[in-house]
């Protein structure tokens, strides 16, 4: 069902998600945490199914930090298998959906199998153009930036670029979004006001919505709230003119 007070017009390109407060939404109805992350699968779900009434193309979601290895092993553990499992059982519909997967971060830090589960999700979903929906795992903006130097570094190093010639274009090319648009709107759930290493480089001009809904609690009328206001939001990308 379209909500009709949204304007289309106002399309949002590339929609950033940092999925925060999963395990106060389950420390509040005296659950484990693991509970909060499951019900955190299905707040993404549902965002994934209502985007495109939305014109939302491209969602980013931040599902695992480089920071989030310093939780307890069995945390960390849980959420590998739950990513594994989700990857699994959801396919099918993703695939029905034209959903096309990828995946940033430093993957090859990733446990194998979980590692080739995600590539042949990305493989069988390659052709699909409705929507793409591109996880963060083990991903960190600073990470990013720094593998992003080091690619640089290589291209100078074997000639096949000059120290001259390495500009915003280059270094956004080296980044893991590579060919994707910098995100139009990052909302972030549970009531933080900061990135937390998420889309540092992507995120210069992006929009950002607080809401101090719990990820799991996130859904149609929290995404609607948060379109609207981004319609009143005049990017200016630093110039004086609304464009
Ligand atoms: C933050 O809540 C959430 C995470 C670290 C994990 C997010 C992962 C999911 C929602 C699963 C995504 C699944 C797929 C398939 C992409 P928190 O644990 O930091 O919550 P808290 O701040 O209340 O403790």
């Amino acid at each position: 069902m379209n909500d009709p007070t949204v304007r289309f017009d106002a399309a949002i390109n590339h929609l950033g998600v940092i999925m925060d407060g999963n395990g106060r939404w389950a420390k509040q109805k005296g659950l484990p945490r693991s509970a909060g992350h499951q019900a955190g699968v299905q707040a993404l779900k549902r965002l994934v199914s209502v985007a495109g009434e939305y014109n939302i193309r491209i969602i980013t979601a931040f599902a695992f930090s480089t920071e989030n290895w310093q939780r307890p092993s069995s945390e960390v553990s849980f959420l590998m298998r739950l990513l594994a499992e989700t990857i699994t059982k959801e396919i099918d519909e993703l695939e029905e959906k034209g959903v096309h997967l990828r995946f940033i971060g430093r993957l090859q830090e990733l446990p194998e199998d979980l590692l080739r589960s995600l590539d042949r999700a990305v493989a069988r979903t390659a052709a699909n153009d409705k929507l793409v929906l591109n996880v963060a795992l083990n991903y960190g903006g600073r990470a990013e930036i720094v593998d992003a130097v080091r690619k640089i570094a290589d291209l100078v190093q074997e000639g096949q670029v000059s120290i001259d010639n390495i500009d915003e274009e280059l270094v956004a090319r080296q980044m893991m979004t590579g060919g994707l648009p910098d995100p139009d709107l990052i909302i972030r759930t549970g009531g933080e006001h900061r990135l937390s290493n998420f889309l540092l480089w992507q995120a210069a001009y992006s929009e950002l919505w607080v809401t101090p809904t719990y990820w799991p609690d996130f859904d149609r009328r929290e995404l609607v709230r948060a379109l609207l206001a981004y319609q009143l939001r005049k990017r200016r990308f630093g110039r004086i003119h609304e464009i």
